[in-house]
């Protein structure tokens, strides 16, 4: 791991040990098929950015999904990022990990990327944080695709249901970690200003789990 970039202590950092758990008894498998949904499009990655990847069990997946990439794993948390490390030395692929413990809102790599990933991290953000690291990942990746996945409030007839699963998890998240973020941001519009593309979305449990691959770079015919 590199030399901290943050001296916040994260509330994340309590639910590091438990975080599979917990989720595999809210959701089962549902969480884990959303992140490794377009895995296979991005084999051919070299150089990832995971931005709050939690526990790891993302990058373990790219890791094997990717066999050239190298990633750095950005999050605020230190166990979670001990609890990732874990992982991908069980599996033998930690060399090609970098850890930065750091606000990813207030950290950008040196050089350029060519995937970027989050998988219920946006979620974690004010629209302002959001604005803000979307402004300067594009800066790190002028050519790139972006994998996210994300809750969402669903459509129609289930518009109010996925609300108060949505209003639930905000609360419970607010009194473990002390997270203040109380709304889903309005992410794709910022992606979309600064000139990413959305080019596939598959969505789960009728809409409340959003699966999106975006693109940058394809106006600037690069
Ligand atoms: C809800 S968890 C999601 C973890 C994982 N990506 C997943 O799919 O389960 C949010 C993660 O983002 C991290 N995080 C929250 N705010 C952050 C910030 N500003 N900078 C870096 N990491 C942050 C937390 O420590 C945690 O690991």
């Amino acid at each position: 791991m590199s030399a901290p970039q943050t001296s916040r202590t994260s509330g994340f950092d309590k639910l590091a040990q438990a975080y599979s758990w917990m989720e595999y008894v809210s959701f089962g498998p549902m969480l884990q098929r959303c992140r490794v949904h377009f895995l296979p499009f991005v084999g051919d990655a070299r150089q990832a950015l995971l931005l709050g990847d939690g526990d790891g069990r993302f990058c373990a997946a790219l890791l094997v999904a990717a066999p050239q990439v190298h990633v750095m794993a950005v999050d605020e948390s230190a166990r979670m990022l001990q609890a990732l490390l874990h992982r991908v030395e069980r599996s033998g692929n930690n060399r090609r990990v970098t850890t930065v413990h750091a606000d990813a809102t207030a950290w950008l790599p040196d050089g350029e990327v060519d995937l970027v990933c989050t998988h219920f991290f946006l979620d974690c953000l004010s629209d302002d944080d959001v604005e803000a690291l979307i402004k300067g990942v594009r800066l790190r990746c002028p050519r790139g695709r972006w994998v996210i996945s994300e809750f969402a409030v669903a459509p129609a007839p289930l518009k109010w249901l996925s609300r108060a699963v949505v209003g639930g998890l905000y609360l419970a998240f607010g009194v473990l970690t002390g997270m203040r973020t109380r709304r889903l941001p309005d992410y794709a519009s910022s992606l979309c200003r600064h000139g990413f593309v959305c080019t596939a979305v598959h969505t789960r449990m009728l809409g409340l789990l959003r699966s999106e691959l975006w693109q940058s770079g394809l106006a600037d015919g690069k």
